[in-house]
């Protein structure tokens, strides 16, 4: 109860939720009737049924199949700004104080609907949260690494004004890992960091994939933070690395039990990473679908591995030191992390 209540307090950064996968099953259903579309006859009917086989998801492939139906509720500009509020109220319940968030535009422009209207959604939705949560939050758009290079290159493309405004901080890749590893995306990352070269990079590796796929993450598309990043458990040489450079891991503890990455979170090198001061957060990756939110996996963390108020105190410094936010924030967000923990101490 105290710990709990400590750790709903304590202030967290999220960098590793996908906007599309924290479409509620109830939000979808109402959109689909909104929108009028009809869902394939293979999609679980209910809300009741969605939750039954999200609870079953065989693997990241599996997930997507039902992520990329679920998202093609989304039509309208209203569609993409309620989705997000939902999220941002969830999670300023949640005590999470900056938000640093992906979308897939791809996912979108591929069914007909305009990157500007998704965009435009999502960051308005990112400043009433501001206005309304005292929140801060950040875009970060997503590559989806099973469509080709070029698709990538026009999304990029499409999305130039979001980046020269700042309404897009951020490029980070995602989708189906294992068959299509980080060298097919050298020339778009490129591209984005020669023209904007204060964009945040980011990418999912080592989920799935092994732990090469972290360092040539590293090495090709010069990413300065990792989603996921799980097996780099298994090089020696690239924890050094994490370390020395303070290269920030994206964990999401609930995702990999329920991507079957592990049977349980106990099973996640979360202290290796600790002890070998790899910097890691705390992170909720597709809530929706995976049944928590970024308090259910802070609290899951701390009945696997017992932290102390000390430890979690470092774990939320560091998600603050590897956010992408201004420094008069992340002064802010420290003093604040201070005073709960101050308040916890006893
Ligand atoms: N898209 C949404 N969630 C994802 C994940 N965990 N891995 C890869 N792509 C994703
Ligand atoms: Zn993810």
């Amino acid at each position: 109860e105290h710990m709990h209540n400590f750790l709903k307090e304590l202030p967290k950064c999220e960098h590793h939720v996908h906007l599309e996968g924290t479409l509620e099953p109830s939000l979808l259903f109402n959109l689909a009737k909104r929108n009028n579309i009809e869902l394939p006859s293979h999609f679980p009917p209910t809300v009741e049924a969605c939750n039954d086989r999200y609870n079953r998801f065989a693997d990241l492939q599996d997930f997507l199949d039902h992520y990329y139906i679920g998202m093609s509720v989304l039509i309208k500009e209203a569609d993409f700004y309620d989705l997000a509020m939902e999220y941002f109220a969830k999670a300023h319940a949640d005590g999470c104080l900056h938000s640093e968030v992906f979308f897939d535009p791809q996912g979108h422009v591929e069914r007909g609907i305009s990157i500007d209207t998704v965009v435009e959604g999502f960051d308005r939705a990112c400043k009433e949260a501001n206005t309304k949560f005292g929140t801060t939050n950040k875009l970060i758009m997503c590559l989806l690494r099973h469509l080709p290079a070029s698709s990538g290159l026009e999304t990029i493309q499409g999305a130039h004004k979001y980046y020269e405004s700042g309404i897009i901080h951020g490029l980070g890749l995602d989708s189906s890992e294992k068959p299509f590893p980080p060298h097919l995306f050298t020339e778009c990352y490129k591209t984005l960091k020669d023209k904007f070269p204060q964009v945040g990079l980011t990418a999912h590796a080592g989920e799935e994939g092994d732990h090469t796929f972290v360092t040539n993450s590293l090495d090709l598309l010069n990413v300065t933070r990792i989603d996921h990043g799980v097996n780099s458990q298994h090089s020696e040489e690239l924890l050094e690395r994490l370390s020395a450079n303070k290269t920030l891991l994206s964990l999401c503890p609930l995702s990999n039990v329920k991507l079957q990455v592990v049977k349980d979170v106990s099973e996640l090198p979360i202290d290796l990473f600790f002890n070998k001061n790899v910097p890691f957060s705390i992170n909720s990756d597709d809530p929706a679908y995976f049944g928590g939110y970024i308090l259910d996996n802070y609290l899951t963390v701390h009945t696997r591995f017992g932290f102390n108020g000390h430890q979690w105190k470092q774990i939320a410094l560091n998600g603050i030191n590897g956010s992408w936010c201004d420094e008069d924030r992340k002064t802010e967000l420290r003093r604040l992390v201070d005073e709960v923990h101050n308040k916890y101490k006893h």
